[in-house]
């Protein structure tokens, strides 16, 4: 299938559904909700690690990359999984978190006990170096046995695997090799723009240890060989990529340089953060989160490149929190921002919840949280003199836990998501917001979601039209053209819980979808709030 032409759907397993009881969403969970996906229209499901994993980080800390943690379920289970996807017209893209590895992966056990050929799977050195890791730690773990410090961009149960060592990158293949044998039918690539560490690391300075590693210089060259070799080149394939470029991006998802079908880029997803900081509250840019969008789309569609383009995942807050409005526009506002990113040119991806208008989690005491990172940040903002209060209000804000939560079946006893006690707590508002009332309502955000996906099916202008940004005179109103031989689909798109008037010459045609569905002409001179449209002429 063209990934063009594609949708894909994230689960993260450990909150999408569960089958036993444990309170822990599991691979039958997912087996037994594959009709559902079906009935939404996706073609791939990007499932998060499932992996053996001492779960640090949730399982992108993988302990074994070839079999099942008993948490989840089976091999059995996920071979069953697999060929009912199949059967119903679907593929898994299964998650590689080749960065590194856990500190409980043989290798790094071997490695810790002074094994020469294992310790050259990571990057060990004799002193440290003054970085900072991802997760506001250290970036140097200090090792009392071998006297040497190793490298961890994560936390430090996530050692950084040397691809430097042609034996890595041998190993890995053969990971790939292992799930293609499954009938996997794409991967998505963890933090895929940090493999390559800097040639003399020893010349870095002070610093964020990300910023030292992204797109490095054998960053090309690797992900080429392990496309190449373990011929997926025609299968899905999307990078994760980490304070990336633009140009780089276009490199990794030309077909001509043999690298990835795709890559996800996160600066669209900053633009609320106060002078960079993730953990500093302010309010979305609007004007640079419209230049982004405009930049990324032209450049990659004049340049050949290609997007994998969303607003939620497993690391970021619920959208219709964060840009949309949980109240009175909660409709339409979801309605609006799905839109918004279903049309542009990319493959979308739709993060569980996503399709309901699942909110963020509204946690109120520290004990609610469960993600390492936030409970790290939570310290570090009261080290820094914010009150609890205050710290408490920007987890709520950017906690990544916010999107964890259980998937909202239905109105009963714990969503539908379990019988017994959830991992984490499920947001009261799930008696109202579940999948189960969405079906039911013909003008839900579920329903809405199932239109644009059939869209891309019935209009190939949706995936393979070129893309210009409009003009619209006002920073909250964005717009932009799609164009395939003398077709135009024009997109308009409120972002702002106000009417706004705006400058957009609108063509007269049919009007494909509205987020408000009343019928009303379409109008690119004033908008509701969270008013968009599409319009095909
Ligand atoms: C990616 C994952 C995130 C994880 C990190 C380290 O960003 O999406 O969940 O914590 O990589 O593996
Ligand atoms: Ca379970």
């Amino acid at each position: 299938m063209d990934y063009k032409n594609s949708v894909v759907y994230q689960i993260y397993v450990k909150s999408f559904c569960d089958s036993n009881g444990d309170g822990i969403g599991d691979l039958n969970g997912i087996r037994a909700k594959l009709p559902y996906l079906k009935s939404l229209g996706v073609d791939y499901i990007w499932v998060t690690p499932f992996f053996p994993s001492p779960m640090f980080d949730n399982g992108y800390d993988v302990a074994d990359y070839r079999a099942v943690n008993p948490m989840f379920g089976t091999m059995a289970d996920c071979e069953a999984m697999i060929a009912e996807a199949g059967r119903l017209g679907m593929g898994f893209m299964f998650d590689m978190v080749f960065n590194h590895t856990s500190w409980d992966h043989e290798w790094f056990k071997k490695a810790l006990a002074g094994d020469p050929e294992y310790m050259d799977y990571y990057i060990f050195r004799d002193k440290p170096l003054d970085w900072t890791a991802s997760f506001g730690t250290p970036a140097w773990e200090y090792v009392p046995e071998l006297n040497k410090w190793y490298l961890h961009l994560f936390d430090k149960s996530q050692p950084d695997l040397n691809w430097d060592n042609p034996k890595v990158r041998e190993e890995l293949k053969n990971v790939i090799r292992f799930w293609k044998g499954k009938g996997v039918k794409g991967f998505r690539f963890d933090v895929l723009n940090l493999i390559s560490k800097p040639e003399r690391i020893e010349d870095c300075g002070p610093g964020s240890g990300t910023s030292y590693c992204k797109d490095g210089h054998r960053i090309h060259e690797f992900i080429r060989e392990l496309v190449t070799d373990t011929q997926i080149e025609d299968m899905v394939t999307v990078g994760e990529m980490a304070s990336t470029t633009l140009e780089n991006c276009i490199r990794y998802s030309n077909p001509e340089s043999h690298e990835l079908s795709m890559c996800f880029n996160f600066h669209h997803l900053k633009v609320d953060y106060k002078n960079g900081d993730k953990w500093a509250l302010m309010e979305p840019d609007y004007v640079r989160l419209h230049d982004i969008f405009k930049e990324w789309q032209e450049e990659m569609s004049r340049r050949g490149g290609w997007n994998a383009v969303f607003w939620c995942n497993h690391d970021q807050p619920r959208v219709v929190s964060r840009f949309g409005d949980e109240g009175q526009y909660w409709r339409q506002s979801a309605k609006m921002l799905a839109t918004f990113i279903h049309f542009l040119r990319g493959t979308p991806y739709v993060y569980q919840g996503e399709e309901i208008g699942m909110t963020n989690a509204h946690y109120t005491r520290i004990e609610q949280y469960n993600d390492v990172e936030c409970i790290n940040y939570y310290q570090i903002l009261r080290e820094r003199g914010l009150s609890e209060a205050d710290a408490l209000g920007v987890l709520a804000a950017r906690s990544r836990d916010n999107s964890r939560t259980p998937m909202q079946w239905n109105p009963q006893h714990n969503a539908g998501f379990t019988n017994g006690t959830p991992w984490l707590e499920i947001p009261d508002n799930y008696r109202s917001i579940n999948v189960e009332a969405e079906e039911r309502d013909p003008d839900s955000i579920l329903n809405y979601y199932r239109a644009l996906i059939q869209l891309r099916k019935r209009y190939p202008i949706i995936a393979e039209g070129e893309i210009r940004f409009l003009d619209t005179g006002n920073a909250r109103v964005y717009a932009y053209e799609r164009s395939l031989g003398a077709q135009r689909l024009t997109v308009v798109c409120n972002f702002s819980g106000q009417p706004e008037s705006a400058a957009v010459a609108v063509p007269a045609g049919e009007v494909l979808l509205s987020s408000y569905g009343d019928g009303a002409a379409p109008d690119g001179q004033s908008l509701r709030p969270y008013e968009a449209f599409a319009v095909l002429s």
